[in-house]
């Protein structure tokens, strides 16, 4: 695993017991993690559980007793990695967004698809599919059960850089980032809707905006001062200095899917109050879903063709044996949290590599995500102008 910080953790915590909780055909070993600094990466070993340390990520990539490669780094270095990775023959799994421009994403997704032939597979990790309420979703959507999908609505909102303080960190920088409130929370209500409903986003109207456009430099940021200011400041000794956010706050926008359906979607670092507010409702012809992050065991659902009388939105408890995912955890009405969508994942994806099968989502799924990305974007830059948004030639996930 390369990365060692939230990804890292979490992904670790999902390393650790995917064996424990599932009964599946592999057995995975915790072999080696990567960080830049010999000592804080000897110490998330330890506290993480892995078996040795590195500073160096080609260690992974060369090692012969390695078959799995993590990735838990910012976007920058995802598609280095990832190529080097899969070119050795390792099966790799990388955090969202797939990398940071269609460019690494497009060589990535190609090189995924060329490894897949010798068997080597690889999977993007948008986690929240495994929320058991949301792959609930996706089953009665498939089932039938909303009929013709009219609406999404979707967002994600954090408040986290409210403050005009708070430091210049590495998801502030587009080099380093990608993008912002987009890239990092859009992406995942992009894929989630998409997975749901099996649908794609056809084209985009956008408006984003950058509400603090310059921050305190940070320890972790001050490496980039030389390029963020014109160098003055804290490592001139000269008192605090700014640098430039390059990336978006907020972005807000409505689209279109393949199937006829009309969305919108929203994605704030601005939301006041709102830490970590997932929300996604879907209307069909017959029904709605609704799902809250922040209430992940349960599932809202309205059944139209149920009598007039009994019509209403049921409350339903994610929690019983035949839902997705659950019948290896405990017994009903006992609830599980937000670590156990990276179980979920680790487990379809040693799954699928024991067992020969692809898993999703694919690198080229991680790939029509980043065009959605790319056309909202540009769509903001041209005034909100309606974007097409590239088809790719894969469909969307199975
Ligand atoms: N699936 C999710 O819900 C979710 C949530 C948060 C972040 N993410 C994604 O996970 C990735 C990492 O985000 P994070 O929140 O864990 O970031 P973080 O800042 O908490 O951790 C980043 C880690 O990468 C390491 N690192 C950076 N550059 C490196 C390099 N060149 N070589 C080796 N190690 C390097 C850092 O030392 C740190 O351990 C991003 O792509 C992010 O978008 C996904």
């Amino acid at each position: 695993m390369v990365g060692y910080a939230f990804m890292g953790a979490a992904h670790s915590q999902a390393w650790r017991t995917v064996n424990r909780v599932y009964d599946l055909p592999a057995r995975v070993r915790m072999s080696l993690v990567c960080g830049r600094d010999t000592a804080k990466v000897a110490a998330a070993a330890d506290r993480l559980g892995w078996e040795a340390h590195t500073t160096d990520w080609r260690r992974l990539v060369e090692s012969d007793e390695i078959d799995v490669v993590d990735i838990c780094t910012p976007g920058d270095s995802h598609a280095e990695i990832a190529l080097a990775a899969l070119a050795a023959g390792k099966h790799v799994l990388c955090e969202k967004p797939l990398a940071n421009t269609v460019a690494e994403a497009r060589a990535m997704a190609a090189a995924g698809e060329a490894a897949r032939a010798s068997g080597v597979r690889s999977m993007c990790g948008f986690n929240y599919r495994r929320v058991p309420a949301v792959a609930m979703m996706r089953r009665l959507i498939a089932d039938g059960r909303l009929g013709t999908i009219r609406h999404v609505r979707a967002a994600y909102l954090q408040d986290w850089i409210v403050d005009p303080q708070f430091p210049l960190v590495w998801r502030l920088q587009r080099d380093r980032a990608g993008s912002g409130a987009l890239g990092d929370i859009g992406a995942h209500i992009i894929d989630l809707t998409q997975f749901v409903t099996g649908q794609r986003i056809t084209g985009v109207s956008a408006v984003t905006e950058t509400f603090v456009k310059e921050r305190p430099l940070s320890a972790a940021s001050s490496g980039l001062a030389a390029q963020a200011t014109n160098g003055t400041g804290p490592l001139d000794g000269h008192g605090p200095a700014t640098g430039t956010v390059t990336v978006d706050d907020a972005a807000v926008f409505v689209a279109r899917l393949d199937g006829g359906a009309l969305a919108t979607y929203e994605a704030s670092r601005f939301a006041t109050g709102r830490k970590n507010a997932l929300r996604v409702e879907i209307n069909g012809s017959l029904g709605t879903v609704a799902f809250d992050l922040e209430r992940l065991n349960e599932l809202e659902f309205y059944d139209a063709t149920r009598p007039a009388a009994e019509q209403g939105f049921t409350r339903i408890l994610m929690t019983e044996e035949d839902h997705p995912y659950m019948s290896a955890w405990w017994p009903p009405g006992h609830i599980i949290g937000y670590e156990h969508s990276f179980t979920h994942q680790m487990r379809d994806f040693v799954e699928a590599i024991a067992t020969g099968v692809d898993p999703a989502p694919s690198f080229a799924d991680g790939l029509q995500v980043q065009l959605v990305l790319d056309a909202v974007i540009r769509s903001a830059e041209l005034g909100s102008s309606w974007t097409g948004v590239e088809p790719t030639l894969e469909a969307v996930p199975a």
